[in-house]
């Protein structure tokens, strides 16, 4: 094989690029990634170079028919891009020319790697989103399925992590479906930016020969052509945009992660981890331990990391192309894996991975004083005001933490020694169940209102277009 390194890149140079210089260069260790986008951007300029007659139609048949095989023979393994090519876009022309002839060698008529490489990514973060969208759906799903199985299960909520209010599990874990909501909305408007084509600005400022900008990017499916050459080829916002929506995505799932494994450990107990997702440990034969979740929460320091790297990369970047931009894919390719296999592994780890155990729920809710603030609305509707109320739930606990009871447990008599218009009916008032039915406020924990929720939940879900 000849040495790529001592190749001269045009008749401009005389001598050969230093062969570790040259492997520094090279992007096709990972540019590789676009290889299918980077032949379908080729096939519309192809197309587009005969429709305008810059080449004739029979020669646009061919390359076409060629770049389709190039396809084939990438998807059946024939064909591998040589390692030691500069990167992808190289390597395909260059089997193109193998397999065209001296036709193949029209093809980068009227056409940068500048430009190229910008529809290449643009391709592959518009197909990304969608992969990652339905991978979203799926998961949201897992949530609609687990919260209409809870509503009526109870779990302890916390502010600050100490107990606060009981509420509906089925409102937990909607919590959850909001967030992803919010997720799968954000790359729909991305999408907007992401779908613009740069194909046709040439190296930095457009090109003297006769093409059409709109006719390419109709063909890619793209909304419209870009409308400033030196922006359309430095442009990376829309990479940082969908960095910075996977890396709440991953905040997202680090929150999540983060609870499941503490209500794994045996202080909470609140879920059961199966064998499908969690490992032993290889000295204590007692363990069972949330890899997933933890996996899921060590990643998501790679995904901000990746952000601020590219972030740092476009930091004052002088128009228009500059090789630092070539450092924008590694981190690109590491976040969309990382989010799509961090997705995926926790709508896995809700199916199989765990198991609400709901004895372990309803004991929990029972062992503290988080129905305290329904004591003073107890009092407040009987016409006492609130912070008086409050202060003297306030003294309440604090006996029954010294004498060792409950609420639900202090007797009547002691109950009216404290203020006479404690009643019998207090008990009920107090009990877990009515604590969280009576937060009937829209959006609030009362069942009626999560049955709501949960229907309109199902409503977005089923409808929303991605
Ligand atoms: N591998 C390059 C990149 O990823 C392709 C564009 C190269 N353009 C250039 N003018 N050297 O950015």
């Amino acid at each position: 094989m000849e040495n790529p390194a001592t190749k001269a890149w045009s008749g401009r140079f005389e001598g050969s690029l230093h062969e570790t210089i040259y492997k520094f260069n090279a992007s096709i260790p990972f540019d590789i990634e676009l290889i299918e986008y980077d032949i379908q951007g080729s096939k519309a300029h192809a197309q587009m170079l005969g429709e305008t007659g810059i080449i004739v139609l029979e020669e646009q048949q061919k390359l076409i028919l060629a770049l389709d095989e190039i396809l084939d023979e990438w998807r059946s393994g024939i064909f591998r891009p040589d390692p030691e090519a500069e990167d992808i876009h190289y390597a395909v022309e260059k089997r193109l020319i193998a397999l065209a002839g001296d036709l193949g060698k029209k093809l980068h008529t009227a056409r940068s790697r500048n430009d190229q490489v910008a529809v290449d990514l643009r391709l592959y973060v518009r197909d990304h989103l969608d992969r990652i969208d339905t991978l979203l759906q799926a998961l949201q799903g897992q949530f609609l399925n687990m919260a209409q199985d809870h509503v009526e299960t109870l779990i302890p909520g916390y502010t600050h992590l100490q107990r606060a209010q009981p509420v509906s599990l089925a409102h937990h874990l909607l919590a959850y479906f909001e967030m992803f909501k919010r997720d799968r909305e954000r790359l729909v408007d991305l999408k907007k930016r992401v779908n613009i084509s740069p194909l046709g600005s040439g190296a930095l400022a457009g090109t003297t020969l006769p093409i059409q900008r709109h006719l390419t990017a109709a063909l890619l499916g793209f909304s419209a052509p870009s409308e400033n050459s030196l922006d359309a080829v430095s442009d990376r916002d829309y990479v940082v945009e969908f960095m910075s929506a996977s890396s709440l995505i991953l905040v997202h799932l680090s929150r999540l992660s983060e609870e499941l494994i503490i209500w794994a450990s045996q202080e909470f107990g609140f879920i059961a981890l199966t064998d499908r997702c969690s490992t032993g440990s290889s000295l204590m034969p007692q363990k069972k331990n949330p890899d997933v979740p933890e996996l899921i929460r060590g990643k998501t320091g790679r995904v901000f990391g990746n952000l601020v790297g590219l972030l740092t990369t476009l930091k004052a970047l002088p128009l228009a192309y500059n090789k630092d931009l070539q450092e924008d894919k590694e981190g690109l390719f590491d976040t969309v894996r990382t989010v799509e296999n961090c997705v995926q592994a926790m709508t896995i780890l809700l199916a199989e991975g765990i198991v609400i155990r709901t004895e372990r729920l309803a004991q929990a809710i029972t062992e503290d004083f988080s129905n305290a603030t329904d004591v003073a609305d107890y009092l407040v509707r009987k016409g006492v005001p609130f912070r008086e109320a409050y202060n003297l739930v306030g003294t309440i606990v604090r006996t029954c933490l010294q004498e060792n009871l409950l609420l639900l447990t202090l007797p009547l008599e002691r109950w009216q020694q404290f203020h006479p218009a404690f009643a019998a009916d207090l008990y009920d008032a107090i009990a877990p169940q009515q604590v969280v039915a009576a937060r009937n406020s829209y959006g609030g924990t009362g069942f009626e209102q999560v049955r709501g929720a949960l229907g309109r939940a199902q409503a977005w879900w089923r409808d929303y277009k991605g």
